[in-house]
């Protein structure tokens, strides 16, 4: 059969998305302005880092003002909580619900030592039973689809994130599953087995529910081969998307003519420059100085400034300290709005 281009709109439960390149949950760096980019940049839909859902039950003032923090130019959105009591989850899904998410996704895939201990993450794999009430309370207390996103199983070889997908359709009504098909205990290197994503979304074709490919997506390319190989209903770009919301643009057929190669050193600088302005308005300025940080090299890389002189923008204090010390690399600066 073959498969829509990328720029095809396509529904999860009742919302519909605009094309079929999505931004994957990314944890510390999932909020709202990096979503928004990119949306700005052509992603059909971008998922929020992780949230507890202890956090939202009760009601963590931090947790809600920072990462539920939804733009109005966002929707739609899909907000990730993580784990592992049904209760708590329905009451965190309705806050997630009552601040604006259109979708829900659960966290079953997360390897990190610290969420599986606590039996969230890729930990509820082996409890299947738990992940579908897990799914069902999430439904029920947002009243929105609910997604699941997970791995392929715990350790190579093993196929528990594929039965818990089926069941969590067929059973528990999930809206779409992403799979990112590495075993949890690769963590996030190997390569992705794309075998096995197609065999679900053949698997799932009667449930006429999407399948999203996660893993190995670095650069456009290689999420056009992976649309392929996998025959899924939609790409989620993670590390490809890392101080490069170009990648959408190239997938979504945005970045044509002269600008369809890499994005001029202007451009990098606008965007760094706007994500700075964003880091403060969220989290005010002493606070996103110490964020940003986060955000530099992968944009500095893009410039070409490496090493000591890189390293120079994780000792700075100050955003305005950072802008001076990026001015001082040369023309040209724009300035962001
Ligand atoms: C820094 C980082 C944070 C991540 N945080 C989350 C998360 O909060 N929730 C989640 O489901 N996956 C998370 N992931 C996994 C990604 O969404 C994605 O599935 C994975 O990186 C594979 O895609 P890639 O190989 O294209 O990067 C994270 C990955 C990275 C690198």
């Amino acid at each position: 059969m073959t498969q829509p281009p990328l720029t095809t709109p396509f529904r999860i439960g009742d919302v519909e998305v605009a094309n079929r390149v999505l931004l994957a949950p990314l944890a510390g760096i999932g909020n709202w302005f990096v979503r928004l980019q990119a949306r700005r940049h052509g992603a059909g839909l971008a998922v929020s880092e992780m949230v507890s859902s202890f956090g939202l039950h009760h009601r963590n003032e931090r947790t809600i003002r920072e990462l539920l923090r939804i733009h109005p130019a966002e929707h739609p959105v899909s907000i990730q909580l993580f784990g592992h009591d049904p209760g708590v989850m329905r009451s965190a899904a309705a806050v997630a619900a009552n601040a604006g998410a259109d979708l829900i996704d659960i966290n079953m895939g997360c390897p990190v030592r610290k969420v599986r201990a606590a039996g969230a993450g890729a930990a509820l794999l082996q409890r299947p039973e738990l992940a579908l009430r897990l799914a069902r309370a999430a439904g029920q207390g947002s009243g929105r689809p609910v997604t699941v996103k997970l791995r392929s199983g715990l350790v190579p070889g093993d196929r528990s994130g594929f039965d818990l997908a089926v069941r969590l359709v067929e059973e528990a009504g999930a809206a779409g599953i992403a799979m990112h098909p590495r075993s949890a205990a690769l963590q996030h290197k190997g390569r992705p087995d794309y075998a096995l994503v197609r065999e679900l979304v053949g698997r799932l074709a009667e449930a006429s529910v999407p399948v999203i490919v996660s893993g190995g997506l670095d650069t456009a390319e290689a999420a056009r081969r992976a649309y392929q190989e996998s025959g899924a209903e939609a790409v989620m770009i993670a590390r490809g998307a890392l101080g490069n919301p170009w990648i959408f643009e190239q997938l979504t057929g945005r970045r044509t003519g002269p600008k369809a190669g890499r994005p001029t050193r202007a451009e990098v600088v606008d965007e760094l420059l706007w994500t700075m302005a964003r880091a403060e308005e969220h989290l005010g300025p002493r606070r996103a100085a110490r964020y940003a940080r986060k955000f530099y090299p992968w944009y500095l890389e893009r410039l070409g400034i490496r090493g000591r002189d890189a390293a120079a923008f994780q000792r700075t204090e100050s955003l305005d300290e950072a802008r001076e010390l990026l001015a001082s690399f040369g023309k040209p600066l724009a300035i962001a709005a």
